[in-house]
């Protein structure tokens, strides 16, 4: 099966071609437009997303279909998937009401397919063992998300952040330090300088009390580092010596946040006996955190599976991938295919 994937539910107007069948898929194409001007306003500006995506979404699919080897036309696709939920509503409505008018001109399936299930998928085609069963770690700008991957389709949910989602604690840092947004990468960046010893931020919602069936032992949390980023970063401008110890403070929270998420991810793979651990969502291309959970799980045998930078941040190559097993399932979308702000993950319990 040949799919078009279509991703517009944030910033990125992405398009790409998936085909293959079961667990042997293969990324044909893969074009990803990020819209650059919301860097001006230091965050995504819902409206301005929209209309970005209104003028890139045709110019943007028919160049992934031409590089798949297809005609513009979209002539030779088996179905489209489209990101249909969470996101923008107005962002994610240009995708949708494009891939069902595409869709009905080339009487081919349209499948909505979930943008958090796209993450989980996007690592596979880059590592063909990075499929279930697997612990899976999903940080991003807008959710951060442990889960337990018994098989495709049956996912368990096993904690989400309680304030901010790992993405966002980077761009908020990055903004007190005066970053450019998005953010992480900036702080990688100039994490490498710091001396980690000079300023130790305690890890998020991580003690040694904690047990299996604690509410708050999967849970995280990134306000209260965000807080105390802030404090240090106001008594290093108090000491005039913040230039300076700006290194030093990226390096400080980066390593408390990657404490945390690499022993939760290690407790979850433990718990349920998973010897892959795959990360997902835009604050997985961070090597530091590839490299700290694969040091979690390394004592009980696991390895990590992180996605190239470009599946790892939003892209319609994941969104291909997940709508094709979906369709493989036998499930279609109708006409009647809206867009949410949110939902839950088919297949997900707690
Ligand atoms: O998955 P994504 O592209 O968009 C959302 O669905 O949110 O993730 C974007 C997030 C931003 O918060 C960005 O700062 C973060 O991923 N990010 C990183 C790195 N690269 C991107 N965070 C830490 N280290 C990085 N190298
Ligand atoms: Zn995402």
């Amino acid at each position: 099966m040949r799919v078009l994937g279509i991703e517009s539910s944030c910033d990125e107007t992405s398009a790409a071609v998936v085909s293959g069948a079961g667990d042997r898929v293969t990324m044909d194409s893969l074009v990803i437009l990020s819209q650059d001007v919301h860097r001006i306003f230091g965050g995504v500006v819902p409206e301005i997303a929209s209309r970005a995506h209104l003028t890139a979404i045709v110019p943007v699919t028919r160049q992934a279909l031409v590089d798949a080897g297809l005609p513009p036309s979209g002539a030779g696709i088996d179905a489209i998937a489209v990101t249909h939920a969470p996101g923008l509503v107005g962002a994610l409505l240009v995708g949708v009401a494009y891939a069902k008018a595409l869709g009905a001109t080339l009487q081919v399936p349209v499948i909505g397919a979930h943008h958090m299930e796209g993450h989980l998928f996007a690592t596979s085609l880059d590592h063909a063992d990075a499929v279930p069963p697997f612990t899976a770690l999903l940080v991003s700008g807008g959710h951060t998300m442990l889960m337990d991957v018994a098989a495709w389709g049956e996912y368990r949910l096993l904690g989400s952040t309680r304030d901010d989602a790992a993405g966002e604690a980077f761009d908020k840092v990055a903004k007190l330090l005066g970053l450019p947004y998005p953010g992480g990468r900036h702080i990688e960046a100039l994490a490498l300088q710091g001396d980690p010893t000079r300023h130790r931020f305690a890890p998020p919602m991580l003690n040694r009390g904690q047990k299996p069936g604690d509410d708050d032992y999967y849970d995280l949390s990134f306000s209260g580092l965000k807080t105390a980023v802030l404090r240090a970063v106001r008594a290093a401008e108090a000491r005039g010596a913040l230039a300076d110890e700006l290194p030093q403070l990226a390096r400080g929270f980066q390593d408390a946040l990657i404490a945390t998420l690499s022993e939760k991810t290690a407790r979850a793979a433990r718990a349920f006996g998973r010897t892959r651990v795959v990360l997902g969502g835009g604050v997985a291309c961070n090597r530091a955190l590839q490299d700290g959970v694969q040091r979690a799980v390394a004592s009980s045998g696991g390895t990590v599976f992180a996605p190239a930078p470009k599946l790892a941040t939003d892209n319609a190559a994941m969104i291909a991938r997940a709508g094709l097993w979906r369709l493989e399932q036998g499930e279609r979308s109708g006409p009647e295919l809206n867009a949410y702000a949110s939902l839950a993950i088919p297949g997900l319990r707690d």
